[in-house]
């Protein structure tokens, strides 16, 4: 049912972990409204790119691998091109999720894109 992508990214999430707050650091959190799965990613930004990005999320195995999925797309990324991934993008990376489980592909982008509207807030 799952791709052996979705599968691989389950058992071995990519970076697992948070990271401390500092003024470099945006944090953002999701919440699924379907299931009330959250998610929660922390970026650590340099010259205006993602030099660092860690997540935690407590749900299911497709977020857990969405998640996983999105911290390497982003990582090493500008905050324009971080922004303008999508979850369908991150969904289809991970080879498509099952038709039932295609909710789950909704909060990885989106805790990204909150985690750098924090980051942004923090340097005004
Ligand atoms: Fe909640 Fe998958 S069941 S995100």
């Amino acid at each position: 049912m799952y791709s052996d992508l979705v599968m691989d990214h389950f058992q071995n999430p990519r970076n697992l972990g948070e990271i401390p707050e500092d003024p470099s650091v945006g944090v953002g959190q999701v919440g699924n409204p379907v299931c009330g799965d959250i998610m929660k990613m922390w970026i650590k930004v340099q010259d205006n790119r993602i030099e660092d990005i860690k997540f935690k999320t407590l749900g299911c195995g497709a977020a857990i691998a969405t998640s996983s999925m999105v911290t390497e797309m982003v990582k090493g990324k500008t905050l324009e091109e971080a922004m303008a991934i999508t979850n369908a993008a991150v969904a289809e990376a991970l080879g498509g999720l099952p038709p039932v489980k295609m909710h789950c592909s909704n909060l990885a982008a989106d805790a990204v894109h909150k985690a750098i509207e924090n980051y942004q807030e923090k340097q005004k």
